[in-house]
C-alpha cells in the first residue's frame, strides 16, 4: 500500500475542488477521473466479495455491534463456517472498538448511522486507530449516503453502500458499490469479482445511474419528512423513545454536525408498554 497516503491525498484536493458530493461515489464515468475506484457489485454479494478477497482463515474481524441483520447473518452464519472470527463492540465507544482489536485483526467493520438503532460512530477516531495497526476500516454508508457522508475524506479505508436504496431511488434495482481510494486493494477486489462473477447487469447500471442524478434532492425531501415525524413521535404519549440524529436531543447528536452535513432519513422509536401494547398500536 505505498502509494495509499499520495492517492488520499488527492481525493482530498480533488474533495475540495469540487466542493463535495461526488468524492465516494461519483457516477461511474467519472470515477477514473476524480482518482476514485469503485467496483460495482451484485447485491447482497457485495459484502462478502469486499471481505473474501481480503481475509483468510484464522483472521480476524471487530465489528461494532448495533449492524443490519443481513451483515450478522452473514458474518455469523458464512463467514465463521470459513474460520474468520469476529468480536462485536460498541460503536459508540472507539477505545471499545480497540480494546477488542488482536495481533490477527484485519478489519474494523463498522455502520454509520446503524440500522436498526441510528447511532453513530466517529469514522475519524476509529480510522486512527485502525492506521496505528495496519488494519483496514470498512463503512456501510447506506444510511448516510455519499451525499451526507464521505467516510474516505474521514480516513476510512473502504465504502460500501447498498444502492438498492438512496442511491437508486426508485425501488427497481437491487445492488452494491463498494468504493476505496486504494489502489492496491482495488485491484485485489476488481480481480475477486472478476474471478468470482459477482457482477451487475448494464440495465442494472444504467438505473441506478438514472436515480444518482436525483439523490441530492431526494435526501433534503427525506430530510424535512424525517425531521416532522421524528418530532411527532417525540411528543406522542404512546412513544418511550425516537433515535434520530438530528433531534438534539440524540445522545450523538454533536458528532453529527461535526461528520455529517446531514440528519438523514431513518428514525426508529420504542413505544411504552409490554409486547402486548406494542403489537396493538401497530395495527393500523
Ligand atoms: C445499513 C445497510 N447496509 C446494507 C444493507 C443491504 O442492502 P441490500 O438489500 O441492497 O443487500 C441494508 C439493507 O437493509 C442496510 O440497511
Amino acid at each position: 500500500m505505498a502509494t495509499k497516503k499520495g492517492f488520499k491525498e488527492n481525493i482530498r484536493k480533488k474533495a475540495i475542488e469540487l466542493g463535495a458530493s461526488l468524492v465516494n461515489f461519483a457516477p461511474a464515468a467519472r470515477w477514473e477521473e476524480y482518482n476514485e475506484v469503485a467496483p460495482a457489485y451484485r447485491p447482497k454479494t457485495i459484502w462478502g466479495k469486499v471481505e473474501l478477497s481480503i481475509l483468510r482463515a484464522g483472521d480476524h474481524i471487530v465489528a461494532a455491534e448495533d449492524l443490519y441483520g443481513g451483515t450478522y447473518r452473514l458474518f455469523e452464519r458464512v463467514y465463521r463456517e470459513h474460520g474468520i472470527t469476529l468480536t462485536y463492540a460498541d460503536g459508540r465507544v472507539p477505545e471499545a472498538l480497540s480494546e477488542a482489536i488482536r495481533p490477527e485483526t484485519k478489519i474494523v467493520w463498522i455502520e454509520t448511522p446503524t440500522n436498526p438503532l441510528l447511532q453513530l460512530v466517529d469514522i475519524e477516531a476509529v480510522a486512527a486507530l485502525c492506521r496505528d495497526r495496519d488494519i483496514l476500516l470498512v463503512v456501510d454508508s447506506t444510511f448516510a449516503t455519499p451525499y451526507l457522508q464521505k467516510p474516505l475524506v474521514l480516513d476510512a479505508d473502504v465504502v460500501v453502500h447498498s444502492t438498492t436504496k438512496y442511491i437508486n431511488g426508485h425501488s427497481d434495482v437491487v445492488g452494491g458499490a463498494v468504493i476505496t481510494s486504494d489502489r492496491e486493494l482495488f485491484n485485489t477486489m476488481a480481480f475477486y469479482q472478476n474471478a468470482a462473477g459477482a457482477v451487475p447487469g448494464p440495465f442494472d447500471c444504467w438505473l441506478t445511474l438514472r436515480g444518482i442524478k436525483t439523490l441530492a434532492v431526494r435526501m433534503k425531501a427525506h430530510q424535512e419528512n424525517t425531521m416532522a415525524i421524528a418530532r411527532y413521535l417525540w411528543s406522542h404519549p404512546f412513544v418511550e423513545s425516537v433515535s434520530y440524529p438530528g433531534l438534539s436531543d440524540h445522545p450523538q447528536h454533536e458528532l453529527e454536525r461535526r461528520q455529517m452535513s446531514g440528519f438523514g432519513g431513518m428514525v426508529s422509536f420504542c413505544i411504552r408498554g409490554g409486547n402486548e401494547r406494542r403489537t396493538r398500536s401497530l395495527r393500523i
